[in-house]
């Protein structure tokens, strides 16, 4: 507004600027006001750089190293691009449907009898999960294999959960092959080295349990459980690719928070002697369209979260200690928000902004695993509307 004034005739100064250049608003002429007021304005400013100096870049620094994550994970549609798409394949059932006519469906042919299936993971701690998961597979597994090590993949040792466990698991041991490993407790080393020691040993122990060619191999992190018609139809399928990922729904916490339904990394092999090797990343272009659940950190109690938090492979999200705080912890899983207080990993800045926020609660407990409703009492946690957990 101050040249209004000027126009005017008056001799304005701005109040802020009074105290600093007084004297030089009260003699310019109306002709040199403009340039000495650009003046006075600079030189006021010159504190307010001080100001801004002081304060503002303190705070810059400190939310970068707060936030720092976030900026990255936000920006990262422009540093990094998608990989290569899938190549979808439609997955077809209702149970009142022949299984030949599910394989023509698929493009597939119907076998004389089954593949003997093989399912693989590598246990840390959680039994809750494994208990679903077996009980879904159990009417079509030939050998569960489950390898544990006395070592996190973060090289923090670790007790042997399944070991001690093990008579909850009474209803696998004829179709079991149990094995444990120790852990080579190096210090500072990328945990990504010890998931893939582990993983070469698992190898070993398939060979332990008879695996042979064209078995069916089931590649998987315990919380990542194909449906059982699933693995019922690729073991009557002819014709079914050699290594097929399964596309799972994603949840979060429990069956209450569906992230996407976009989970990748499980896959089923035909068995292939010398060629197959277990592992967890992408291994083909062919994945199964609506194959099972992904139910990341559904644990009962508030300790095995943290637990995890500190054994996982990404365990430098874990940046402030107050991240473990039991009671922050609780609140995050009612909330539907994220324990490392993350963006979301995604390569699009649209994907990013959709999924910004907590996780909407879904109300839905249709299609679950059959064992996890037959229970519902005991694992209420992983239900709709009970978020609360058990201390201790
Ligand atoms: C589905 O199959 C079951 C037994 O296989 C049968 O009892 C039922 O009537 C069938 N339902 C429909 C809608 O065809
Ligand atoms: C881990 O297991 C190995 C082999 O069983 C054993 O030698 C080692 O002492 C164990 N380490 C810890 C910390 O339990
Ligand atoms: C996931 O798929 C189901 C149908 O199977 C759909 O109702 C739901 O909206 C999808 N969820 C997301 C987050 O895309």
């Amino acid at each position: 507004m101050w040249w209004m004034m000027t126009n005017e005739g008056g001799h304005y100064c701005s109040k802020k600027s009074d105290d600093i250049c007084g004297n030089v608003c009260g003699q310019e002429s109306n002709r040199g006001l403009s340039m000495s007021r650009i003046r006075c304005i600079m030189r006021g400013l010159d504190l307010k750089t001080y100001i801004f100096l002081f304060a503002l870049v303190p705070t810059c620094v400190f939310g970068i190293y707060v936030h720092g994550q976030k900026i990255s994970y936000f920006l990262r549609p422009l540093w990094e691009s998608p990989p290569k798409p899938f190549h979808e394949i439609p997955h077809y059932y209702h149970e009142n449907v022949s299984m030949e006519r599910l394989c023509k469906l698929h493009g597939w042919g119907i076998r004389e009898y089954p593949r003997r299936v093989y399912d693989a993971v590598l246990f840390s701690n959680e039994l809750d999960i494994l208990t679903i998961r077996w009980k879904e597979l159990y009417p079509y597994i030939t050998q569960f294999v489950l390898l544990e090590s006395n070592s996190t993949f973060t090289g923090k040792p670790k007790p042997l959960v399944f070991s001690a466990h093990r008579d909850q698991f009474k209803f696998v041991d004829p179709r079991l092959t149990y094995g444990t490993i120790g852990g080579r407790f190096k210090k500072g080393e990328n945990p990504f080295v010890e998931e893939a020691y582990q993983r070469v040993a698992l190898d070993q122990l398939l060979k332990i349990a008879g695996i042979t060619d064209d078995d069916l191999l089931i590649m998987s992190d315990v919380d990542e459980i194909p449906s059982r018609h699933t693995i019922n139809l690729l073991r009557w399928c002819d014709d079914i690719p050699p290594v097929l990922h399964l596309r799972l729904k994603n949840y979060l916490y429990s069956f209450e928070f569906l992230v996407d339904n976009n989970s990748w990394r499980a896959s089923v092999h035909r068995y292939q002697t010398g060629k197959t090797r277990y592992a967890h990343y992408r291994q083909s272009d062919d994945i199964l369209a609506d194959a099972g659940w992904h139910c990341s950190f559904c644990f009962r109690h508030i300790s095995e979260f943290t637990f995890k938090m500190k054994a996982y492979s990404h365990f430098d999200r874990v940046r402030f200690s107050y991240f473990l705080n039991h009671k922050r912890i609780q609140k995050v899983i009612c909330k539907g928000a994220d324990l490392f207080d993350m963006l979301p990993e995604e390569y699009t800045f649209k994907e990013i902004i959709g999924k910004m926020g907590p996780v909407p609660h879904s109300f839905s407990a249709v299609h679950l695993p059959s064992y996890l409703l037959e229970n519902a009492d005991k694992y209420k946690f992983l239900l709709p509307g009970n978020c609360l957990r058990e201390s201790g």
